[in-house]
């Protein structure tokens, strides 16, 4: 069973591999997306890991110059999804979209770089790779922090990875949509309109992005001139991680500063965290720079904070709030929590379960030493594939499969999942 789902989830990676790059799904998603690919990359590291490196290094080769890491590339054109290339309007040889995303690739490097069995391969490929995932981090930390507390922000719901969640919800009525003008949007004839976004959002998401344009994509520039900023927990846990990670890759390949450097960011994020920590919820939570608030939504991002290395009663805190939602749920973890009023099943981050968020907050709770947690969600998260395939999301009630199908990060964490875990006694 377990070697017929592998074989499964590889099949979904071959289909969906253009060469030098895999996209998300065929039709909803044509292009390279970063954290899928830097995710995706594990599960054909277990496979091919020639493949996997290469996989990283095309979306690395698109890094700006200020050390941004777009969050798509638009290899090719399709005009199967909108926004697209003529909107972002970025001027780019290859086209690409002018905000970020997840900064996962540290910690995936890492994480194919200990495992790596063509030991002179990984060491040739991470050594190449690492000054530009520091570069990309750095710009995190001048442009995304400019006032040096120690946690990014993020000025579009897209860079989040988690879109409509319910955390931006507030402040994205300090978004406008004047002046935004007509557009089609193509994700609703791929996927069902119920599990998409609302137009009301995309109107905002479209508002931001030509704003952006409007500044010229100049990253000195554009936190200050963002109506929505954002600081996200899992976000910032996720590049903290990649931080630590890439400082044990630098002492490993002798890059001393780069160590240095990356180990103080990581110190002073985790540190930082702490202000994320939301008493009322039992979680970490969004902090809305632009008002100076907390957020209080109870959504996955406050635990996927677990992701880095924050205290352990905080983990200890986190797997109990995970276990109360385990009881609201057939399926752990749902992406909002399932007794809040704005918990919706089907609709993308405002309820559904992603396998990728999954397997960090199962990874966090590992090192924690939250052990029936982690064991809990991985055995949720396969058997979510069992009844429902390969799909990009679940309810978490019902196992509804909802979005594309034939999803490629769902496919590598099930390779990631099933390969890494002990056979049962
Ligand atoms: C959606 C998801 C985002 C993902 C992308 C491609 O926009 O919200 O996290 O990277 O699809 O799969």
């Amino acid at each position: 069973m377990r070697q017929d789902l592998i074989d499964q989830a590889r099949a979904v990676l071959e289909r969906n591999d253009r060469g030098s790059y895999t996209v998300p799904t065929h039709g909803l998603y044509p292009f390279q997306w970063n954290w899928d690919s830097a995710l995706s990359a594990l599960g054909f590291a277990h496979f091919d890991e020639a493949r996997a490196w290469t996989e990283i290094e095309t979306l690395m080769a698109h890094q700006w110059e200020d050390g941004m890491v777009p969050h798509i590339i638009f290899h090719q054109n399709d005009d199967g999804y909108f926004p697209g290339p003529d909107v972002w309007g970025t001027q780019r040889d290859v086209p690409t979209s002018g905000i970020t995303q997840p900064a996962v690739t540290g910690f995936a490097v890492r994480r194919i770089f200990d495992r790596a069995s063509d030991r002179a391969m990984a060491e040739r490929r991470a050594r190449a790779l690492l000054p530009r995932i520091h570069a990309w981090h750095q710009w995190f930390y001048r442009d995304r922090d400019p006032a040096g507390t120690g946690l990014v922000a993020i000025l579009h719901p897209w860079e989040s990875g988690r879109d409509n969640s319910v955390d931006w919800d507030d402040a994205f009525e300090r978004v406008p949509t004047d002046g935004v003008g007509e557009f089609q949007r193509r994700d609703t004839s791929h996927a069902n309109p119920e599990h998409r976004p609302t137009d009301e959002q995309y109107k905002r998401y479209i508002w931001l992005v030509q704003h952006f344009r409007s500044l010229g994509w100049d990253n000195a520039k554009l936190h200050d001139a963002s109506p929505f900023q954002m600081v996200d927990p899992g976000f910032n846990a996720i590049l903290i991680r990649s931080c630590s990670d890439v400082a044990d890759l630098a002492d490993h390949l002798g890059e001393p500063e780069i160590a240095e450097q990356s180990r103080a960011f990581a110190a002073k994020g985790i540190a930082a965290m702490e202000k994320l920590w939301n008493v009322s919820l039992g979680q970490y939570s969004c902090y809305d720079r632009s008002t100076g608030k907390l957020i209080d939504s109870a959504s996955i991002g406050g635990l996927l904070a677990a992701f880095c290395a924050i205290p352990s009663a905080r983990a200890k805190a986190i797997a109990a709030r995970i276990t109360t939602l385990a009881n609201a749920a057939r399926f752990t973890v749902p992406s909002h929590d399932p007794t809040a009023p704005e918990f919706d099943g089907t609709r993308y981050w405002r309820g559904p379960v992603w396998l990728i968020v999954n397997y960090m907050i199962s990874d966090g709770m590992g090192e924690a030493g939250q052990m029936s947690v982690r064991d809990r969600i991985r055995d949720d998260s396969i058997r979510l594939i069992e009844e429902s395939g390969f799909a990009e999301y679940y309810d978490p009630k019902t196992a509804e499969p909802c979005g594309g199908g034939s999803f490629t990060w769902t496919a590598a964490m099930v390779i990631e999942i099933l390969s890494t875990q002990k056979e049962p006694a």
